[in-house]
């Protein structure tokens, strides 16, 4: 046996395994399946569902395989008659709090509890909930928490407390029970990223859907309607249907979306190209001007940006101007293509796929309306576009694959890998470092800043100036960058904020599950996709190059690529019971 080893059995199997690990974490190592509901990869095991419980020989409780760590000469039984019988209890105590309303839950296709009843034998017609809370609450304009599912596991309040913001509470209701609610503290506002929303196990946080104002959409005669879909949903959409983590399908996508009768497509990855073209630019500005406030934030992640409105103000002036992808591709669809294709912009409808929760508030915001006009007017999230497809019948496999239309079918390598934590950032340094020295980046792939690690540092040498810059994903890691920054105000030039782990591949709106394998694979995927294009950067992408000669001036790129941003008092948050 090597040293540090220790020796257990499971189901009578001998295992060789290191300490320190949970009994669950040894059998999954060991391909010996536990059901679990509440446990997720994600977040320390709370250990509060009760459906992962072993016998352990010797020992007259039994325990949650998820939070009990494995000890030398273990003997643990996953599906003894005694961890039957419990199992059961526990599903249907908490069937007792969890309200089914199976039609319109967000968890329809995937559903974990419905999942263990049918392996538990537990029928339904006899769970009534017993107490079961009646809230509904809606915070802000994109999530609904609906009490009557909640089984209080806590995973919500961890996942949001990951993110540094704390917006649900644990409590005791009237009988002494555990419940999950929202914050009653007006000084903590929820920023929309929807974290939440994919740590829960059983349904109860989803996003506002806008299925009726799209089927309003398209049943409204004399309207074009005109869909865009982000960088990250072509290897994320196809989990829906049952294809690998990762898979590419791109021109699967494209078909899928003109099945449902759309009269024009095209690819966010054209409108993060603009977005990188003029970030760069603001950057060599800003490094140029004394006055100017370094280091520069990006700004196309609409929970990092609403993170600094209501709790660091100060940071606004750091923000990047330039627009987020969806914003700028919407304004140029609704002026640059309406022209060129004779369409009044008042009667284009334009819908964006996004991986996104926090896209349904962006597109709020009166910041982005050109003369009066919202660039953007629907969002669907990966999973709502998905279930829409499901809807209408649509097989993403058997699509017709099909491209982007014109005016705007090109986008670069550097558009596609926005999508992942260090894309921005790396598309960005790409131009920048060309608009500098008037060569192209000799290692165009800027791989430090890569990868799934929570926070990432690297310098880059362009003209003899040493470019410092940090990349984090997830806004718990952004508070320690913000830490090291009252350190040292200069620390860096330029810094990347995504609020999701991982970036855009694990955003709040993307296929469940989701856990650290899950996302790489995405993310692997769209570095995949870049590596293969022809055009890398944004500069030279032949679609931006033309809506720059032909139609952009001072005033159009002020109005159609800029916003601004401002403070928001604490609190103003609207949780409304519904
Ligand atoms: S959306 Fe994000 S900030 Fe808001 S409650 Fe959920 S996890 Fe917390
Ligand atoms: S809302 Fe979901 S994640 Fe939060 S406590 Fe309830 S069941 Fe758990
Ligand atoms: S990281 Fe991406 S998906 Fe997540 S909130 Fe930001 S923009 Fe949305
Ligand atoms: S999965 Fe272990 S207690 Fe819920």
């Amino acid at each position: 046996m090597d040293k540090g080893k220790i020796k257990i059995r499971i189901n009578d199997i001998e295992i060789f395994c290191a300490e320190n690990l949970t009994i669950l974490e040894i059998a999954k190592e060991n391909n010996i399946e536990i059901q679990t509901l509440c446990y997720h990869p994600d977040l320390y095991p709370a250990g509060e569902c009760g459906i992962c419980i072993v016998e352990i020989a010797g020992e007259s409780e039994l325990k949650r395989a998820c939070s009990t760590k494995v000890t030398d000469g273990m003997n643990i039984m996953t599906d003894s008659e005694k961890v039957k019988n419990a199992r059961k209890l526990a599903l249907e105590k908490l069937f007792e709090k969890h309200t089914r309303k199976c039609p319109n839950c967000i968890d329809l296709y995937h559903c974990k509890l419905l999942k263990l009843a049918a392996l538990n034998g537990v029928k339904f017609a006899k769970i009534e909930p017993i107490k079961s809370r009646k809230e509904i609450y809606k915070f802000g304009p994109s999530i609904v928490f609906d009490a009557s599912k909640c089984i209080a596991c806590g995973n919500c309040v961890m996942a949001c407390a990951k993110q540094g913001i704390g917006f649900y509470t644990k409590k005791k209701d009237e009988n002494g029970e555990n419940i999950v609610v929202p914050t009653e503290n007006e000084k903590i506002d929820c920023i929309d990223c929807a974290q939440c929303i994919n740590h829960c196990p059983v349904g109860a946080i989803s996003s506002e859907g806008e299925f009726e104002n799209i089927e309003k959409a398209f049943n409204q005669k004399g309207k074009v309607i005109a869909v865009q879909f982000a960088p990250s949903i072509r290897t994320s959409i196809g989990e829906e249907f049952n294809m690998p983590y990762g898979a590419v399908v791109t021109e699967k996508l494209v078909g899928a979306i003109r099945a449902l009768g759309v009269d024009l497509v095209f690819d966010t990855s054209t409108g993060a190209d603009f977005t990188t073209f003029e970030e760069a630019n603001e950057l060599i500005e800003r490094l140029k001007d004394k006055e100017s406030k370094l280091p520069m934030f990006t700004s196309c992640c609409p929970s990092w940006v609403k993170f600094v409105e209501f709790y660091h103000p100060e940071l606004i002036p750091n923000l990047t101007k330039v627009r987020s992808p969806q914003a700028i591709l919407g304004g140029i669809i609704k002026t640059y293509v309406a022209e060129k294709k004779g369409i009044d912009p008042k009667d284009i409808i334009v819908i964006s796929i996004m991986p996104c929760v926090a896209k349904k508030a962006e597109i709020q915001r009166k910041e982005l309306l050109i003369d009066g006009m919202k660039p953007v007017d629907h969002i669907l999230t990966t999973r709502e576009f998905a279930r829409l497809l499901k809807k209408r019948g649509i097989k993403l496999a058997e699509v017709k694959e099909s491209k982007p239309d014109s005016p705007l079918a090109d986008h670069s390598g550097a558009g596609v890998i926005y999508g992942a934590s260090g894309g921005v950032m790396e598309s960005a340094l790409r131009t920048a470092y060309f608009k500098l020295t008037g060569k192209e980046l000799e290692e165009i792939g800027f791989t430090k800043v890569r990868g799934m690690d929570e926070v990432k540092r690297a310098e880059i040498d362009i003209n003899g100036r040493k470019i410092k810059v940090g990349v984090v994903n997830g806004l718990g890691n952004a508070r320690k960058i913000l830490q090291e920054l009252q350190v040292d105000p200069k620390k860096y030039d330029y810094i990347e904020v995504m609020s999701c782990p991982g970036g855009c591949i694990g955003g709040g709106g993307q296929p469940l599950p989701t856990s650290s394998e899950i996302r790489k694979k995405r993310a692997e995927s769209l570095y995949l996709i870049d590596s293969t294009k022809q055009k890398r950067q944004a500069h030279k992408n032949p679609s931006l190059q033309k809506v720059y000669e032909d139609y952009m001036d001072e005033d159009k790129i002020k109005k159609i690529l800029y916003c601004s941003f401002n403070p928001r008092p604490r609190g103003s948050i609207d949780i409304k019971k519904l």
